[in-house]
């Protein structure tokens, strides 16, 4: 009886304190739930070590182990049977759509396309359909949940354009799935709401496009050449689960599919002082920032450095305003529908939210912003999923559809 051996009793309690110690960053007091946010948190940190060991003894890549292991949160979720779902190709792209059973088909009803996230490298439809139906049945209105495909193995703008495709397909179709074309919102959280603001912004600026009635962004993505805003400074390490390090490597990802320059993110390093002195950092400077958040201000380490040759390979994607919409000019801004942003305090994205909620506010967009301070990064979903909790996400689902009936 090998497993009764004192001494593998001893390395494995050691091993497993040791991961432990590794993977566990507890959540201060004045978080909203502190043991199960670490507990979801300290989950993902385990998966992310697990990937690294399984590359390194070669059961697969790093991306591929982690794939498998965050897409098995599909099986907590057996469906609904108020909301019936099939998949389709709208112009070659995947959809999942939700429908509530008891939607009204006399009349056309509003529509959410949603994107999910995941750095664009990992996650699919199926993992979020808990989600995207719960958003279908609380929100009375149909959910097209776009499988776009993911990073490296296609770089941008390929997910991008695929979310482009489906949503323009839908836009010119929406009366065949009982749908009024002119009430279709767009959403996503993290990556997805990177995607959901760049489909709004491609399709604002494209003439004869149809529009979009309302965008709602889940603590999004909204811009890579600033890492050294208070929310990364304050969350870069934890304990939410998307560190500094996880956003330098999705960017990668997304960019280029290589990480060489991942260091060089945590201290702005990746742009040059032409960058850090342009129009560009003026639209995501900390002064556009609420005075609490200005507060954590430190480490500045000024506006003339920066390695030139990492720059000049990256800027073509951190400066284009497809891929990272905060570049985008008030004029362009100024083209969007209706936003609905949530962001989070436990997140190093919290600050792009807020970057986002002034500018539009400053050019008179209407903006309706819920800001959970208790909160991390992903927690709609961690609510949704493991608490059933739905109050968060029925406050996001009235904010769409009050922006969609005008
Ligand atoms: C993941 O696995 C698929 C199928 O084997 C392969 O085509 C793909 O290149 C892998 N991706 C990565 C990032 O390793
Ligand atoms: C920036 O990168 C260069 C070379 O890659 C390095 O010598 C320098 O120390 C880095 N500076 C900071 C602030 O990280």
């Amino acid at each position: 009886m090998i497993c009764f051996n004192p001494n593998f009793l001893f390395f494995g309690v050691l091993l497993v304190a040791g991961i432990g110690y590794i993977v566990y960053k507890p959540f201060p007091n004045d978080a909203a739930e502190p043991w199960k946010q670490t507990f979801v948190s300290s989950l993902v940190r385990m998966i992310t070590l697990m990937s690294k060991i399984g590359a390194t003894v070669g059961v697969s890549s790093k991306i591929n182990i982690t794939r498998f292991m965050v897409s098995a949160q599909k099986y907590l979720y057996q469906g609904n049977p108020n909301v019936k779902v099939w998949r389709e190709e709208f112009d070659g792209v995947t959809v999942r759509i939700s429908k509530p059973v008891t939607l009204d088909q006399s009349k056309l009803t509003p529509a959410i396309i949603y994107i999910h996230g995941g750095g664009w490298v990992v996650l699919d439809t199926d993992s979020y359909a808990h989600l995207t139906d719960t958003i279908s049945l609380e929100s009375e209105v149909v959910v097209v949940s776009i499988e776009y495909r993911l990073a490296p193995e296609h770089l941008y703008p390929v997910p991008l354009d695929d979310c482009v495709k489906a949503s323009k397909f839908f836009l010119k179709n929406a009366r065949q799935y009982g749908v009024d074309g002119n009430r279709i919102g767009i959403a996503g959280d993290s990556a997805g709401g990177n995607l959901a603001m760049s489909v709004a912004l491609k399709l604002s600026e494209e003439a004869g496009s149809p529009k979009l009635a309302a965008q709602g962004l889940i603590y999004p993505v909204l811009q890579g050449i600033n890492f050294l805003l208070p929310s990364y400074i304050q969350h870069s390490n934890g304990p939410a689960f998307i560190t500094g390090d996880t956003m330098a490597e999705y960017f990668l990802s997304y960019m280029i599919g290589d990480w060489k320059y991942q260091s060089h993110f945590l201290t702005n390093n990746h742009t040059s002082p032409a960058v850090k002195q342009s129009e560009y950092a003026r639209y995501v400077s900390h002064e556009l920032l609420p005075d609490q958040f200005q507060a954590i201000l430190e480490d500045d380490y000024g506006d003339n450095y920066g390695d030139e040759d990492v720059s000049k390979k990256l800027e073509r994607y951190l400066l284009d305003s497809n891929f990272a919409p905060l570049m985008a000019t008030d004029i362009a801004l100024g083209k969007l529908p209706p936003t609905c942003l949530v962001t989070a305090n436990f997140d190093v994205l919290r600050d792009d939210g807020f970057l986002l909620e002034t500018r539009l506010k400053r050019i008179g967009r209407e903006v309706t912003h819920q800001y959970y301070p208790g909160y991390e990064h992903g927690f709609l979903m961690h609510l949704v999923m493991y608490d059933g909790s739905l109050p968060a996400v029925q406050k996001f689902c009235k904010c769409m559809v009050n922006y969609m009936q005008s």
